[in-house]
């Protein structure tokens, strides 16, 4: 007895010793690393008015043609890595993502609310995202095209004659869609419209500068914020009451409906902080990349009439539009697909993401320390000459063929990677069978200049005249 507890108490101390040792041999041989090359810039600014001064696209090309595919910089306060490889983008997001947490201004994270899924990365992350990933499944998805076509249409008739911002039509497609797959039916117009004003006014805070000073964006979306938690934990309520009622499976029912192995449920906050997140994940985004189609499609006039042929076929075949789209149409829009791919490729709304290391990491004989941001940098991936032969040209044929592994990451990559990336790629299928087999659209004023609104758009979002078709409008319409 006494033996074998001696050889437990050595056993213990020869562990503890030689894990000491390996971790201080480790700390020397990170301390002997060199840090990336690359420009902190002033004390405290770092290289924040460089950043802000032009074109944040133009700031990281100028500097990885500099220093190359990996190099340091200080901006909006912090000391940051970039990098723009593929292989350094797959590290940090997906071999070594334990190495690097997601990471967002306070601001941000108060607007949308501390529970959403983007800002975890533990056992709370992985249940809440089965659940998301669980409603935009394809099986859920298939459930859900006929009515995101509905409101795809929809939107389209209150666009019939008139200029408006392509930005702002798209994003109340997106906001529409969101709210499909987050409630699917069950929510009356009158809830849909306080949890629109409410959001909206929410959205405008979150882009604007973080002061809570009465009268500011910021101060009234925090105020928006709350009222849009009470609107919800109503709706909670209501659902928990009939919760057996509900037999399509939405969001708010997997969230409603989860249970630990202990029988634990979500809390209130939790879902409805998830239920914002997604929310906003799902707007900005999808309305960004749709503006671009818009854009792309307007700038090439036989691209325009090739996907409309495309999309002719699948509209005759549906007896002129009398049948709705189906799940396996969707699928099969080979060249349309090409375009969305190319577009947010172009566009790379996206232009990179935020980590933060947890611990000091080598890469490349670099050191990345500890506490540093790291981004890795998706839109010059996409812009690389090496992978995307002349890169700046807008060319659909060039997914004919797979892009090379890790670069094509419009959707992000590992644990962290766009659960909502089937259901924006279905809303983008919907709205251009729509627009293009039944509408004419013109481009009014110059477009060529882009604004961040958060992500890039064209100038003004892009003003367009859409007007019915002839051959819809001889046919008396469908
Ligand atoms: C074209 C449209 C979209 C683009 C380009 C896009 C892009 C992305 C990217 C790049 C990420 C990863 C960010 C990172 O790693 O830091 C992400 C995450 C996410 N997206 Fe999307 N997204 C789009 C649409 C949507 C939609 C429609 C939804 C939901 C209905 C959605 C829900 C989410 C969620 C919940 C996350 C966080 C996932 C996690 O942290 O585990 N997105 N998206």
């Amino acid at each position: 007895m006494e033996i074998s507890c001696s050889i437990m108490i050595f056993t213990s101390l020869a562990l503890a010793l030689f894990s000491y040792l390996l971790i201080r041999k480790r700390g020397k041989q990170m301390r002997k690393l060199r840090l990336p090359p690359g420009s902190m810039g002033l004390p405290y600014i770092g290289e924040t008015f460089q950043l802000y001064s032009q074109d944040p696209n133009v700031f990281f090309a100028s500097r990885l043609k500099r220093y190359g595919e990996i190099f340091k910089t200080h901006v909006l306060g912090y000391p940051c890595v970039l990098l723009a490889s593929p292989e350094a983008a797959r590290m940090v997001l997906v071999s070594e993502a334990h190495l690097f947490k997601p990471t967002y201004p306070r601001s941000k994270e108060q607007m949308i609310g501390p529970w959403a899924l983007f800002f975890h990365q533990d056992d709370y992350h992985a249940r809440i995202r089965k659940l998301v990933q669980a409603s935009l499944s394809p099986e859920s998805l298939r459930r859900l095209v006929h009515q995101i076509e509905g409101t795809a249409t929809a939107i389209l008739r209150s666009w019939d004659g008139h200029v408006l911002s392509t930005f702002q039509v798209m994003k109340k497609l997106s906001f529409d869609v969101g709210i499909l797959v987050i409630f699917g039916r069950h929510l009356s117009e009158q809830r849909k419209n306080s949890l629109e004003n409410n959001y909206f006014i929410v959205d405008k805070g979150y882009n604007s500068f973080p002061t809570n000073f009465p009268g500011t964006l910021f101060s009234k979306a925090i105020k928006a914020r709350k009222r849009l938690r009470e609107i919800l934990n109503e709706i909670m309520k209501e659902r928990r009451e009939r919760e057996a009622v509900v037999e399509e499976k939405d969001l708010l029912s997997c969230f409603v409906e989860w249970r630990d192995e202990k029988g634990e449920q979500l809390r209130d906050e939790q879902i409805s902080d998830n239920i914002i997140g997604v929310l906003f994940a799902a707007q900005d985004t999808t309305a960004s990349v749709l503006t671009w189609i818009v854009k792309y499609l307007n700038d090439d006039p036989k691209l325009l009439m090739e996907v409309k042929a495309e999309q002719m076929a699948i509209y005759e075949s549906n007896g002129c539009g009398r049948q709705p789209l189906t799940w396996a149409q969707t699928r099969s829009m080979p060249l349309t697909n090409r375009v969305i791919m190319e577009s947010l490729r172009m566009a790379s709304i996206i232009s990179f993401t935020f980590r933060e290391a947890v611990a000091d990491v080598e890469y490349k004989g670099y050191l990345i320390p500890k506490g540093w941001k790291v981004m890795p940098l998706f839109r010059n991936i996409h812009h690389n000459s090496e992978f995307y032969s002349d890169p700046e040209k807008f060319d659909s044929s060039r997914f004919e063929v797979s892009p090379k592994p890790n670069t094509f990451m419009p959707f992000g990559n590992g644990v962290h990677s766009c659960p909502g990336n089937e259901i924006a790629k279905l809303e983008m299928f919907s709205f251009i069978h729509h627009l293009v087999t039944q509408y004419r659209f013109e481009v009014v004023g110059s477009h060529n200049s882009v604004e961040y609104s958060p992500f890039p758009v064209p100038k003004h979002g892009l003003p367009v005249r859409l007007w019915r078709a002839e051959h819809i409008r001889d046919s008396g319409g469908q």
